[in-house]
């Protein structure tokens, strides 16, 4: 029986469509019948149908070596249900650019083995249960996002891992994927685990909890990110990460990428934030010397080559606007409250913690740069095209987006604002449309244009090229050093252009 709560509804992000939340879920019978259309499969339930637990899903309906059943649950929430309704439907809840997402969705509704839920009791079915749900850092900054507080809330996660608990059978397999500050599985997860199942006369020692995180990259390849690539995992015992082991040779190519076995849950936790960790300050030290270069009149994509040619410096960064996305933007502050929070340390993680405020800075730098540049004329008024707003290229993921920070200072400065992305219909952290035509995004005629996100396809594309070269003068920024030095000098002819982190060009 469902029962609709009629003002409550959640919007489908791709079809605009409104759904209606019910106010009471139960999937009772559908759940039954999908685990009886599939005698002898072993089901895996994924806990949040989000960019990776969806994902995650797609990859376990088409396993490697073993034939499952999988169930994908989330939230009767207004941000969430319409991904379940979608999923059932045949519609897959993200629009990515890698064609093997839509082959394997194809694939699983064609086989029937992949249904999704917001009815709790799919747990119950459960040999293994996968936890891909967030795991969110409340963080206060100041106007120019300088970083000034941050706190992690493990209520959520730990109501999630209840609801798993007060429905699992007792030898399950709880598979933690989401990214937790170290010390999660062992101090907050395994507790749970054990006092829901005592609580229900069942036995607490026969489940299995294993910790392996994941290295997704929404993008071209995101499934191969997951099914082709290396993987790191641990368990809370021996029996765990056996389990655990066993569990990923079915979903995941180890052949070709061997898994690597960690000594404890703690080591995996951290081993995902200090990946996380390094590559946010990889990108602040970059940011910081981006500054220096255009001050010094220097093209810092030069240097940066130049130094490149070194086989220990080979991964350092080139200037950007900034770093978004659910991950960067908060692991590093995860890892320093779990050393403060849950081993009690004295001292958090200074140079991670300063990272994530020095990078969440970079987008108002790049604003600065610009205002700068324009001078000495207003901004009042003006019309500027932003060409992308996701966070990063050839993904429609907006969450984080250093664009959003540099969107609003636009507005602020009572700038005319007009969006360009070809993988984001609606921006939902602003609520506002995008263009996904570069003939409707020239619509009206531009007097600033910034090259926001990296895609492919704005990278000395010869239609926006000649867009640019039939408009009158503008003010052109390029945030990424997207453009070639061809392109660059090309527009030149006509507009004013500058590069972030190319002092050269002032
Ligand atoms: N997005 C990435 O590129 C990426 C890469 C590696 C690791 N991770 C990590 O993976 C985890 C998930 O990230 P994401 O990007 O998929 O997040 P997301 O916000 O896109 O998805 C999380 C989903 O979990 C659901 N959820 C929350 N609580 C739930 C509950 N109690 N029961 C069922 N569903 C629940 C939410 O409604 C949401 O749909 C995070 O820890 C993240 O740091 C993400």
């Amino acid at each position: 029986m469902t029962t609709l709560k009629n003002h409550t509804t959640s919007v489908n992000q791709l079809s605009g469509q409104a759904v209606p939340i019910p106010h009471q879920v139960d999937d009772t019978e559908k759940i039954n019948a999908f685990v009886a259309r599939h005698p002898g499969k072993p089901v895996i339930v994924v806990q949040g149908l989000g960019f990776v637990g969806a994902v995650m899903s797609l990859v376990c309906a088409n396993a490697l070596t073993e034939e499952y059943a999988v169930i994908g649950v989330d939230l009767p929430s207004a941000q969430s249900y319409w991904k379940i309704v979608a999923i059932n439907e045949g519609q897959f809840p993200i629009i990515a650019s890698d064609p093997k997402i839509d082959e394997y969705f194809q694939r699983a509704r064609a086989k029937g083995n992949f249904m999704a839920t917001a009815d709790p009791y799919c747990y119950s079915k459960a040999n293994v249960v996968i936890v891909d749900i967030n795991l969110d850092v409340d963080k206060q900054a100041d106007e120019q996002g300088r970083l000034l507080n941050y706190d992690v809330d493990l209520a959520p996660f730990s109501k999630a891992i209840k609801a798993i608990g007060d429905h699992c059978r007792e030898d399950v397999l709880v598979l933690v994927e989401t990214t937790v500050p170290a010390g999660t599985c062992q101090k907050v997860v395994k507790p749970i685990l054990v006092e829901c199942l005592e609580e229900r006369g069942l036995s607490s020692t026969q489940f299995k909890l294993g910790h392996s995180y994941e290295r997704v990259m929404p993008g071209p390849d995101y499934i191969d990110s997951i099914q082709n690539f290396y993987r790191v995992y641990s368990g809370v015992d021996e029996r765990s990460a056996n389990a655990t082991e066993a569990f990923l040779r079915t979903i995941i190519s180890t052949e070709q990428y061997p898994l690597t076995r960690l000594g404890s849950t703690n080591a995996t936790e951290m081993a995902k934030t200090i990946e996380n960790s390094y590559r946010a300050a990889n990108i602040a030290f970059a940011v910081e010397w981006s500054r220096f270069a255009e001050e010094a009149g220097v093209n810092l994509y030069e240097v940066v080559d130049a130094v490149r040619m070194r086989p220990t410096h080979q991964n350092l960064m080139y200037p950007g606007i900034g770093v978004g996305g659910y991950c960067l933007t908060k692991d590093p502050l995860l890892a320093s409250w779990s050393r403060l929070n849950l081993f009690a340390s004295a001292e958090g993680l200074d140079i991670s913690v300063s990272s994530v405020g020095v990078n969440d800075q970079m987008p108002c730098f790049a604003y600065e740069f610009m205002r700068r540049q324009y001078a000495p004329q207003s901004l009042s008024k003006k019309r500027v095209l932003l060409l992308g707003v996701s966070y990063r290229s050839n993904v429609a993921d907006t969450r984080y987006s250093p664009v959003e920070s540099f969107y609003n200072r636009l507005v602020q400065d009572e700038c005319d604002v007009y969006l360009h992305d070809p993988y984001v219909r609606h921006w939902e952290e602003t609520g506002l449309n995008v263009h996904a035509s570069y003939e409707q995004a020239f619509a009206e005629p531009i007097d600033l244009l910034v090259l926001s996100t990296g895609h492919a396809e704005y990278k000395d594309n010869p239609q926006l090229l000649e867009l640019c070269m039939a408009h009158s003068p503008m003010f052109i920024l390029d945030t990424i050093g997207l453009l070639s030095q061809q392109s660059l000098e090309t527009l030149a002819t006509q507009h004013t252009v500058r590069v972030v982190g190319r002092g050269d060009l002032q």
